[in-house]
């Protein structure tokens, strides 16, 4: 009988890392732990209220041949790029890069002290759209979706529709994204239906879950890799608030170095020299 519903195949608190100039941060994908999830490439959580852990932010640096995804929970991050485009993404909003052929941008804290908290996701790109022109999904807080699932639950849909047909604000037709955050009170139960051959995880942000029909726990700060299937059913039994995020496996080789993730190494060989000669971006 084919199984119906997710169920956790791995647990993983990741790896205390840091990048860009010295900033503390948890890598989960993209981590010895965890090199890849088709079409997920890295996925990072920083929170701190601690400057020195943040303040050198992330100078200038290049990407190609891949999205990165900021989601701020806490705090403000500035973003400028080699093409001249800039802005702050704000508690509550996120950023969704498209960063293609190739960017030089910055994210640097748009703060002295204080909590910042958040996530960046990295979404790999199809060999066909590899070399896109960069672009830019920006949306605050206000602008995304919530739907109400009781009086202090609910789901906030950056990407991809609920059950009852909410939309997010993210438009990728090629991963068909879900990036959901979810807030439960306690002894609340989440079901939903997520197409069963994407690649899905949960994130603990806060609290206690049961995920399942094995009714696997799950805590704070742990991220669940999910088995294929249609439907997720999650308890909380306590209040909490978790990420779930799924996408489609691209199903393609993958060569990465740093900032450039391509399909073969002379691709990356090429970023490299592109980037060396001052062609990234042009
Ligand atoms: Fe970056």
């Amino acid at each position: 009988m084919k199984n119906k519903t997710r169920e956790i195949t791995q647990i993983l608190k990741g790896v205390r890392s840091s990048d860009g100039d010295g900033v503390q941060l948890t890598r989960i994908i993209g981590s010895s732990e965890l090199n890849l999830l088709d079409p997920f490439l890295l996925f990072d959580v920083f929170g701190s209220d601690k400057p020195q852990d943040y303040i050198g932010g992330f100078p200038p640096h290049p990407h190609r041949g891949f999205e990165t995804v900021t989601y701020m929970l806490s705090g403000k991050m500035r973003h400028e790029d080699s093409a001249g485009n800039s802005g702050i993404i704000e508690p509550g909003g996120v950023q969704w890069m498209t960063a293609g052929k190739g960017i030089i941008h910055s994210e640097m804290p748009e703060q002295q002290q204080g909590l910042l908290s958040g996530f960046q996701l990295w979404v790999n790109l199809p060999a066909s759209q590899k070399m896109t022109e960069p672009k830019y999904q920006e949306r605050t807080d206000e602008e995304v979706p919530v739907e109400q699932l009781g009086e202090n639950s609910h789901i906030k849909v950056i990407a991809g529709v609920t059950q009852e047909g909410t939309q997010g604000v993210i438009d990728n037709t090629t991963i068909l994204p879900i990036y959901w955050h979810v807030q439960l009170e306690e002894n609340t139960v989440f079901e939903q239906s997520i197409p069963s051959l994407h690649s899905a995880f949960i994130y603990v942000i806060k609290g206690q879950l049961l995920v399942g029909e094995n009714s696997k726990k799950l805590s704070t700060a742990e991220l669940a890799v999910l088995s294929n299937a249609e439907n997720l059913i999650i308890k909380a039994t306590t209040e909490s608030q978790f990420l779930v995020i799924a996408g489609k496996p691209l199903n393609e080789p993958v060569e990465r170095a740093g900032p450039f993730v391509m399909n073969t190494k002379a691709e990356l060989r090429q970023a490299f020299s592109d980037y060396e000669t001052g062609r990234l971006t042009n």
